[in-house]
């Protein structure tokens, strides 16, 4: 346990924003984290994963916790299927790379996302026509309150686009701790998403492997996505938008450009980057915060940027978003 007072978060978050915590304490077990949440009992607790996904506003008058047990160890082997037990503190991408390092299908196309495994789940990350919940098989934690411990099923997570119940009803209620996930270990690829298709086309390959796969979603990420090291962002700043039906023939009608992927019967959801574009934003720098310049989606900061001119600057775009389209974009990010 590492327990320290009047804590810089700089490190902590990946927008790179100098803020500080009353508290911060890493624990490595759930030993340790159960004594740790005994001895905070009615303070304010905040569970921070790797800070990826997260827009800090203000400093932390709190707890700012982090569970970084890591570990993957196989629970389950049939012929078909694998089923992993993996630590909350493992990095995502690191199992990633062990996933296709032993030839188990199913996350492949989520490398190279930030973030930890415990926090994968919370917002069913996902890129490239995967998502966690298509391999998630279940999860293990703890709740704040009493500390008892609890097992979530698939079915108990009301998984949605980059939804879960764990960020909604148990926000800071519950620490995950372990998660389960079933791989394939027949060959299985999802290559259809446009850009992979593209990139397999452009480098002649047929018959892509696993790792081929990887190495492509990579080499995409790494084009379009700005490096949190070299420029502080937090990936997608806002959730691709779903809209009626009707809406979205009305604005195809004035903007033929438009791309729309049906979600259900009446809805469709649009990419937020596009409209973002649209707006002039691409690449436009106010002050010490921006738009990214390859991908609309990601603010970024240049540098000295405090949280607030990160909201401010996405409220401006929420603005003339919504008077251009009559879409109202919520945050994919959280801001606290
Ligand atoms: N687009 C633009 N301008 C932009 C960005 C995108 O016009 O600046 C349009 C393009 O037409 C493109 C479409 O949006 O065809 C989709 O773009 P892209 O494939 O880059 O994906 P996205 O919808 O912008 C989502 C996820 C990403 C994930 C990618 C790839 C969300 C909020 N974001 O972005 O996830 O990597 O798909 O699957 O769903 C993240 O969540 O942090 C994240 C990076």
């Amino acid at each position: 346990m590492n327990l320290q007072e009047n804590y810089n978060l700089q490190k902590k978050n990946t927008f790179g924003l100098r803020l500080f915590a009353k508290y911060f304490c890493e624990v490595f077990s759930i030993t340790e984290l159960k004594k740790v949440l005994e001895q905070f009992k009615g303070e304010k607790i905040l569970l921070l994963g790797s800070g990826s996904n997260i827009l800090f506003t203000k400093n932390f008058d709190g707890l700012v916790l982090q569970f970084n047990q890591k570990g993957i160890y196989k629970i389950e082997e049939d012929r078909d299927s694998v089923l992993l037990e993996v630590f909350a503190g493992e990095l995502w991408d690191d199992f990633v790379s062990y996933c296709v390092g032993n030839n188990f299908y199913g996350v492949e196309n989520l490398s190279l996302i930030p973030g930890t495994v415990g926090a994968a789940p919370i917002q069913n990350i996902g890129a490239y026509g995967q998502e966690v919940k298509d391999t998630f098989f279940a999860l293990n934690g703890i709740y704040l309150t009493d500390s008892s411990e609890k097992t979530f099923i698939k079915h108990d997570c009301n998984f949605g686009y980059r939804t879960t119940i764990f960020k909604n009803e148990l926000k800071n209620k519950f620490i995950i701790t372990s998660v389960l996930f079933r791989l394939q270990k027949n060959f299985e690829l999802n290559t259809h998403y446009g850009s992979i298709e593209q990139e397999l086309k452009s480098i002649g390959k047929k018959n892509p492997t696993l790792a081929d796969i990887r190495n492509i979603v990579i080499k995409i990420r790494n084009d379009k996505l700005p490096d949190p090291k070299v420029l502080g962002n937090s990936g997608s700043f806002f959730k691709n938008p779903e809209i009626e039906k009707n809406h979205y023939a009305k604005l195809k009608a004035g903007f033929p450009s438009l791309k729309g992927f049906p979600t259900s019967e009446d809805t469709i959801k649009i990419p937020a980057g596009w409209l973002i574009e649209q707006c002039g934003w691409k690449g436009k720098r106010t002050g010490n915060v921006g738009v990214h310049e390859h991908q609309a989606l990601v603010l970024v900061n240049y540098g000295k940027a405090d949280g607030n001119e990160v909201l401010q600057l996405s409220q401006k775009i929420k603005e003339d978003v919504y008077q251009k389209f009559e879409i109202q974009l919520e945050e994919e990010v959280n801001i606290v």
